[in-house]
C-alpha cells in the first residue's frame, strides 16, 4: 500500500499533465470493466516507461551522457548536446557501423559534406513540396499540434499518411481537442519541416538546413564516380548532422530537430536489381518481418522474401538485421522490420521498410531500408541541367538507389533505454561491450603500497589499444559501482598479488564475476572480451564480487 500511495504521488505532476491529454471524455467513453482495466494498465504502462526515461535523463544529466543545448539559456526544445561520455558512445556506434556497412563492398566509401544546401536542391527531391506535416491550430490558445500524433496519442493507433480532410472528420468525431486550454483546433493544414536560411548580404541566397545527409550524396553523385572507378553498385555514405523543424520534438533523441544521420547510398543498375553476387550467403537466413497488412511479425528465409521484394533490396534487409542481432548483441525478440503501406511510405520511395525496435516506449522506429529508385538523381538533372546519365556495361542509365539510413541518437538512446537495469544493490547500463564509453576502467585495490604506480604503468600499456578510464579514489566496491552505472563493460584491478606474480583481476559487468590474468596476455584478453567473448573462458574464474 505503502509502495502505490509513493507511485501516486511520484507521477503526480504527470498525471495533472496528461489525464488531460488523455482527454477526460475518454475515460467517460468506456463501456464496460475490461476496457476500464485496460485503460488503467495502459495508465501503469505509461507511468512505468515514463519512469525509465525521467531515470535514463536524470542519470544522463548527473553521469555526463547528454543534456539540453544551452540549458544556461533555458534551453531550446528539439536540441541536445552530447556531454563526454555521451559524445563517447556515439562516436563508438558511429564507428562500429562505418566499419561494418563500409565493409559490405570494396565500392563503398565515406564522404563529409556541407550542411546548408541551396533552395534548387530541394526543388529537384522533392522536399520544398512535398516534405510536410499536418498541423492543427488550437482556435482559443494558439497552440499548434502535430494532427497525426495528437490523434494517435488519444485514439492509441497509427495514424500517418491522413489527408487534412480526413484529420478534419477524425477531430469532429472523436471530439478532439487542444491538450493545453481544451479549445477546439481550426481546419488541418500543412508545414514544410526545412529550416530556411538566407545567405549573404545585399544580394540573398535563399538556403535551407539539408532535412536529410542524402540530398548531400546525391548532388556528388557524378563527381565520385568518375573520381572512383566508373563502376557500379557504387555506395557512398555520409554521418552527419540533419535538420528538422519538428512540430512536436520529444522523448529526448527520439525525436529532435538536430540530429544524426548515417546515411549509406548505393548505387546501382535498375536491371540488376534481382541480382546480388552474395545472397547465396543469406538465402536461408530469418528475417524478422511485420508486413504493412498484419499485425504479426513472422520469420521469413530470404529466398521466400523474394516473392515480393527484389534479391538486391532482400540482401541489405539481411545486413541491417546482422548489424542489429550480431554485432550489436540486441535481443532477437526486440527487432523487426515493419513494412510501411502506401500512404505511409516517404514521398521519394518505392519500398519502404523501417527498423524497429522495442524498446520501454514501443516499438519504435530507429532506420530505414528505401529503394528510391532513380527519383532524386533525375530530379536533380531537371533542375541542376547537370547530366546525370553514366556509361556502364555498353548503355547509358541514370543509376537507382537504395538507401539505408539509420538515425545515430535514437539508436543510442534504444540502447540506453535496452541497457538500463536496476538490480538489487545497483543501477548499470548493459550497453554493448563495443559501445560502451570506455572499453575498460583500471584501478589499483588501495590507495598505497606502490599499487597505484603499477596501476598506472597498467593503464599507460592499455591506453595504446583501448580508452582507459583511471580512479584510485574511494573504495574498489564504489568505483565498480561507478562504472555499472555509466556502461563501463570491465574494470583491471592491480592488488596485492599483481606486484608478487605479475597478475591482474578482470571485472565483468554483467555477470560481475573476476578472473586472473598475467600482465603480458592482457590486451589480448580484453581485446577478445570487448568482441563478446565469456568471461570463464578467458583466464581462471576468481569470485563473483561479493555484494557491499
Ligand atoms: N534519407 C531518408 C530519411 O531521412 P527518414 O525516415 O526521414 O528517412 C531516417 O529518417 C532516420 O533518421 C529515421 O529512421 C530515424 O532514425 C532518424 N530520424 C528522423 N527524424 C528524426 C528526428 N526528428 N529526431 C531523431 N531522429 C530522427
Amino acid at each position: 500500500m505503502y509502495k502505490f500511495i509513493q507511485f501516486i504521488f511520484a507521477h503526480i505532476n504527470y498525471l495533472k499533465k496528461h489525464i488531460l491529454r488523455f482527454d477526460l471524455c475518454n475515460v467517460f467513453m468506456v463501456k464496460n470493466l475490461k476496457s476500464f482495466f485496460n485503460v488503467g494498465i495502459d495508465l501503469i504502462n505509461m507511468f512505468e516507461r515514463q519512469k525509465n526515461d525521467s531515470k535514463i535523463e536524470e542519470i544522463a544529466k548527473r553521469r555526463g551522457f547528454f543534456w539540453q543545448s544551452s540549458e544556461i539559456y533555458g534551453g531550446l526544445s528539439g536540441f541536445y548536446d552530447y556531454a563526454h561520455l555521451g559524445a563517447a558512445i556515439k562516436k563508438k556506434w558511429e564507428n562500429l557501423w562505418r566499419g561494418y556497412f563500409l565493409g559490405l563492398d570494396d565500392n563503398f566509401y565515406e564522404i563529409d559534406c556541407s550542411n546548408i544546401m541551396p533552395e534548387g536542391v530541394f526543388k529537384a527531391s522533392g522536399h520544398l513540396e512535398s516534405f510536410v506535416d499536418p498541423i492543427v491550430k488550437c482556435k482559443k490558445c494558439g497552440n499548434i499540434e502535430r494532427a497525426d500524433q495528437i490523434i494517435e496519442e488519444i485514439l492509441k493507433e497509427s495514424f500517418e499518411g491522413l489527408t487534412n480532410s480526413q484529420i478534419d472528420e477524425i477531430i469532429a468525431k472523436h471530439n478532439i481537442r487542444c491538450p493545453k486550454c481544451k479549445g477546439n483546433f481550426e481546419n488541418a493544414a500543412t508545414l514544410n519541416m526545412m529550416f530556411p536560411l538566407d545567405i549573404g548580404t545585399g544580394k540573398i541566397t535563399r538556403a535551407y538546413l539539408r532535412p536529410e545527409t542524402a540530398q548531400s550524396v546525391y548532388v556528388n553523385f557524378r563527381r565520385e564516380f568518375e573520381c572512383l572507378r566508373k563502376k557500379l553498385p557504387l555506395g557512398l555514405a555520409i554521418i552527419g548532422k540533419a535538420y528538422r523543424n519538428e512540430i512536436s520534438p520529444r522523448n529526448v533523441l527520439l525525436r529532435m530537430r538536430e540530429f544524426t544521420q548515417a546515411e549509406l547510398q548505393i548505387f546501382f543498375d535498375p536491371e540488376k536489381i534481382n541480382e546480388h553476387p552474395d545472397f547465396a550467403s543469406v538465402s536461408n537466413y530469418k528475417l524478422r518481418i511485420k508486413k504493412h497488412d498484419s499485425k504479426t511479425i513472422e520469420e521469413v528465409s530470404c529466398t521466400n522474401l523474394l516473392n515480393t521484394l527484389p534479391k538486391f533490396y532482400v540482401y541489405y534487409m539481411a545486413k541491417i538485421q546482422q548489424f542489429y542481432l550480431n554485432v550489436l548483441k540486441i535481443d532477437r525478440d526486440k527487432f523487426r522490420f515493419r513494412e510501411l503501406s502506401e500512404e505511409e511510405r516517404a514521398f521519394y520511395n518505392k519500398y519502404h521498410w523501417d527498423i524497429e525496435l522495442n524498446i520501454s516506449v514501443g516499438w519504435k522506429e530507429v532506420a530505414g531500408i528505401h529503394y528510391r529508385t532513380d527519383h532524386d538523381l533525375a530530379g536533380h538533372q531537371k533542375i541542376s541541367s547537370h547530366d546525370q546519365t553514366i556509361s556502364v556495361d555498353g548503355k547509358k542509365i541514370i543509376p537507382h538507389v537504395l538507401e539505408l539510413s539509420f538515425g545515430v541518437d535514437r539508436n543510442i538512446f534504444s540502447l540506453l533505454d535496452f541497457g538500463y537495469k536496476e538490480e538489487e544493490d545497483r543501477v548499470i547500463f548493459k550497453l554493448p561491450r563495443l559501445v560502451g564509453p570506455y572499453d575498460v576502467a583500471v584501478f589499483p585495490l588501495v590507495n598505497k603500497d606502490k599499487l597505484p604506480e603499477k596501476a598506472i604503468e597498467i593503464k599507460n600499456l592499455l591506453k595504446t589499444m583501448f580508452s582507459v578510464f583511471y580512479d584510485e579514489s574511494g573504495s574498489v566496491g564504489r568505483r565498480y559501482r561507478r562504472m555499472d552505472e555509466i556502461g563501463v563493460c570491465c574494470c583491471v584491478t592491480i592488488d596485492n598479488q599483481t606486484l608478487e606474480d605479475d597478475s591482474v583481476t578482470i571485472r565483468d559487468r554483467d555477470s560481475m564475476k573476476q578472473i586472473r590474468v598475467k600482465i603480458d596476455e592482457l590486451c589480448g584478453v580484453i581485446y577478445k572480451f570487448l568482441n563478446g567473448e565469456n568471461i570463464e573462458k578467458l583466464g581462471e574464474l576468481i569470485s563473483r564480487e561479493s555484494k557491499k
